[in-house]
């Protein structure tokens, strides 16, 4: 069971193993495959692949949709390194099982993190398909990753949260966007435990909180790479919108399908990203 007092060295056997299998390179970026970028794999020319299920200490990944798997190799020039898969809090991981991926990216070194995923969109002015540059986040989980003791080794107690998205990246990425026509939505994420999709109530409460789209993942894995001074870019696509009659049809293969169709927009960006910072 990971703990707070064992995280630390569990996180550093496992980056150990790792860069063995890389013998000793350590990717420059870190992504993590949400729903609308699973097929960013085809972009990456793929050196290794490893089952999560044969990586030390790693949770194996559950829901539909998500495979679980790690991959290392080349995108856009650059060495990076591919979460297929993530684990999510509704699954039933612990929080400390859910950010382990991350507490190991930093202990292989790397310092840049790319986050994505889908989620439902309560800003009265996006649409279904819509790609939201996420600039900010409210944490709505029940618990927190970094609740219990604190290991300095990873980090200090209380993190500056200011600027949880990196601001330069979102700069690179809106950059190539404008330049290239490409439409694109920019917003606060809200996260929550899920599984259930919002009742309208809560579209509605979330909108009123201040966040623009909400989903079941991403706070908690940006929260511990915070935590560890880690660079982040994080990207959302929009696959259902609070709209009390489209609502009613929202499911899991809807959101998968739409996400899906958004992919190639996302997939471009995160290629932008990685090649021009
Ligand atoms: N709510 C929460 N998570 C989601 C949604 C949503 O509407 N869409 C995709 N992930």
């Amino acid at each position: 069971m990971l703990t707070p007092e064992n995280l630390y060295e569990k996180a550093k056997e496992t980056a150990e193993f790792l860069l063995q299998k890389t013998n000793g390179k350590i990717p420059e970026y870190a992504i993590v495959l949400g729903s609308g970028l699973g097929s960013l794999t085809e972009d990456i020319d793929i050196e290794t692949e490893m089952p999560y299920g044969e990586i030390p200490h790693f949770p194996v990944s559950t829901v539909e949709g998500h495979k679980g798997s790690l991959i290392f190799g080349t995108l856009s020039g650059k060495y990076v390194m591919a979460m297929n898969g993530r684990f999510h809090y509704y699954e039933g991981y612990s929080m400390y099982e859910v950010t382990f991926p991350e507490r190991v990216m930093k202990m292989m070194g790397i310092n840049k993190l790319i986050v994505s995923n889908a989620s439902g969109g309560v800003n009265k002015s996006f649409k279904i398909g819509d790609v939201m540059i996420i600039r900010d986040h409210i944490n709505f989980f029940p618990e927190h990753p970094l609740r219990g003791k604190n290991d300095q080794r990873f980090g200090p107690r209380f993190v500056n949260m200011s600027e949880p998205y990196s601001k330069k990246m979102i700069e690179v990425v809106e950059n190539y966007a404008k330049a290239r026509k490409i439409c694109y939505q920019k917003g606060v994420y809200l996260g929550l435990s899920g599984p259930t999709f919002e009742t309208i109530a809560e579209y509605n409460m979330v909108r009123v909180l201040g966040a623009d789209a909400v989903g079941m993942s991403t706070v908690p894995e940006v929260i511990v790479a915070k935590h560890m001074g880690m660079e982040v870019f994080g990207i959302s696509v929009i696959t259902d919108i609070d709209d009390p009659e489209l609502i009613q049809s929202v499911n899991h293969e809807e959101v998968m399908k739409e996400a899906k169709k958004a992919e190639p927009v996302v997939r471009e960006l995160v290629r932008a990203l990685v090649r021009d910072y």
